[in-house]
């Protein structure tokens, strides 16, 4: 498969979103200077783009595997901390009638952390940048909707799909977005995210699915497709 398209800026964002692409010389200078001079200059600088284009193509490539039996002959989708939206791409390419709405924050933190924030502070992503990747990949604007978490304006549709990989429930409670996804999910919708608690959701889904273990990774989280609130 084609690797994406990305520019500097791009591939600097999709660094910081999956720090899984950091080579061991990013690595040994995050640790070496600490995560501000990382996130505002290495992370750019010292990218290789092409090498990195490839990577993060390759690990969209094994996310879309993950959902793609759930995502057949779908049509609207929610996608809530997409980062650049390599994934994203690849529904819109593989699925020519989806249309994605985007919930992102318009934010990068000067030091993120990958914890869990309780007060969702932390930011790593950069509207523009977003719709950037998406033009640049040929994706037609008619096809999507970018929306600033902190401006609160959500879009209310009958969403089919609604997916967060590694961000809700992730990164910050799924409280914060549990009113609107009430509002937005329907008999069936399928939302799809990752967790570090799937128990949890079994009481308040009616049906609960695990469809991806991560037992590598420092939250161990497990990926889940849940339907029907109770
Ligand atoms: C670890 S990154 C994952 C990005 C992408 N889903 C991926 O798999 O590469 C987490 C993303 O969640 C976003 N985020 C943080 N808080 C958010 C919120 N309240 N709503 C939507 N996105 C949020 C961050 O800006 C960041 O882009």
């Amino acid at each position: 498969m084609k690797p994406f398209i990305l520019n500097r800026n791009l591939a600097q964002l999709a660094l910081l979103q999956r720090i899984e692409l950091a080579d061991l010389k990013l690595k040994k200078i995050r640790k070496l200077f600490g995560r501000y001079l990382f996130s505002k200059i290495f992370s750019k600088y010292l990218v290789n783009v092409k090498q990195l284009s490839e990577n993060y193509t390759n690990i969209m490539n094994d996310e879309f595997k993950t959902i793609q039996n759930f995502i057949k002959d779908k049509k609207n989708f929610l996608s809530i901390g997409a980062g650049i939206g390599g994934l994203e791409l690849l529904i819109l390419k593989s699925l020519n009638d989806a249309n994605i709405s985007f919930i992102e924050k318009n934010y990068i933190s000067n030091k993120i952390r990958y914890g869990w924030d309780n007060l969702n502070k932390e930011g790593y992503n950069d509207l523009n940048q977003l719709d950037q990747f998406l033009q640049i990949n040929e994706i037609s604007k008619k096809r999507y909707q970018i929306f600033d978490f902190d401006e609160q304006k959500f879009p209310i549709c009958d969403f089919d799909v609604l997916i967060s990989i590694y961000s809700l429930d992730y990164h910050y409670s799924f409280d914060i977005y549990s009113t609107y996804l009430k509002k937005v999910m329907r008999n069936n919708s399928l939302l799809i995210f990752d967790t570090i608690r799937p128990e949890y959701f079994k009481r308040i889904f009616k049906g609960v699915e695990i469809i991806k273990e991560d037992t590598r990774t420092v939250h161990k989280s497990k990926r889940i497709v849940c339907k029907n609130f109770l």
